[in-house]
């Protein structure tokens, strides 16, 4: 059942709340090498579970591999309400770059990677991310979900999920096997998404916006500290709100490290915008 707080995945037993945590910002500056305070990490991610988040989103991206072993310092033997997502398709360069690594092996060893650094037999949910420095926006990538629906197969993954993809692209995964969620860059001012948003909410499949905050480039806007300060919220509280408010399907991910943003984060759900404040806060993603 889909209601304003929780959502299903299509075709599974898997209830996510809308508001998640994304575990990016656990690892070191640029998201390299490790934690500036470990002890606050970890303490994030307990507040997170205290708090009733179900839904974690990660990568071996991200340290690399400090996060899920961060993840699993914390939270191994993980709560069977847990679903941890993880992305496959990049990795890090000594230097700190993101480099493409979608081939068969590459994803075959990213899979095992993330089995490993998490601690479990099965990963609840693979996102391919493949984005446009990857592939072009044209290209297949037929070729590569099949790999991973081949490690699904084997019963290595349970869901299979896509990122940084066109709606072309996601159709033609859709002829190989179920994709449950999509995770593509969206956020109040970055609006590319909206009709794909429709289109996966017709579907019943969860998007699932990274940078909701504006990620490494904050969000700044008039608009949106002149409603915060009008219903007693933060500007960055209120950009979640309006993620909330625009679809139902849409599921929150804001990463933070630090535990107080967390709170605010978590407690956007509180937050009603009125249909005046959303026309407002609407013209921010206006180009
Ligand atoms: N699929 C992909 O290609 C992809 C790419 C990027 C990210 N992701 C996923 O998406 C998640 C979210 O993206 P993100 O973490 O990069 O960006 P984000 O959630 O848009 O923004 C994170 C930034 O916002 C700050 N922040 C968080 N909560 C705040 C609050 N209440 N008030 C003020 N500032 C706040 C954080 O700083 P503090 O640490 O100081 O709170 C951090 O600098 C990631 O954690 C990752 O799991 C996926």
């Amino acid at each position: 059942m889909n209601d304003t707080k929780a959502f299903t995945l299509p075709n599974t037993s898997t209830n996510l709340n809308r508001i998640g945590y994304g575990a990016m910002q656990l690892a070191g500056p640029h998201v390299f090498g490790p934690p500036k305070d470990m002890d606050v990490a970890i303490s994030i991610l307990h507040e997170a579970i205290e708090c009733g988040v179900n839904h974690i989103d990660t990568s071996d991206f991200y340290g690399p591999y400090i996060t899920n072993q961060i993840i699993k310092k914390a939270l191994h033997p993980y709560s069977e309400k847990l679903t941890i997502v993880t992305k496959v398709g990049a990795l890090r360069g000594p230097d700190g770059s993101w480099n493409p690594a979608i081939g068969k092996q590459d994803l075959i060893d990213a899979v095992h990677s993330n089995l490993r650094n998490l601690g479990v037999e099965s990963l609840d949910i693979v996102n391919l991310r493949v984005g446009s420095p990857i592939t072009k926006e044209s290209d297949s990538i037929a070729e590569h979900f099949s790999i991973l629906v081949d490690l699904k197969r084997q019963g290595l993954i349970r869901h299979l999920g896509l990122s940084t993809v066109t709606a072309t692209q996601i159709a033609e995964c859709q002829k190989i096997s179920e994709v449950v969620c999509v995770q593509n860059m969206y956020n109040i001012a970055h609006r590319t998404d909206d009709a794909l948003i429709v289109d996966l909410a017709q579907q019943g499949i969860a998007y699932v916006p990274y940078f909701p905050l504006g990620g490494f480039t904050p969000l700044q806007s008039s608009t949106l500290n002149r409603v915060a300060a009008s219903i007693n919220s933060t500007p960055m509280q209120v950009a979640l709100a309006w993620l909330l408010q625009r679809s139902a399907n849409i599921l929150l991910i804001p990463g933070t490290s630090s535990v107080t943003h967390l709170r605010e984060n978590l407690k956007v759900g509180e937050l009603k915008l009125t249909p005046e404040m959303v026309d407002e806060l609407d013209l921010i993603g206006v180009k």
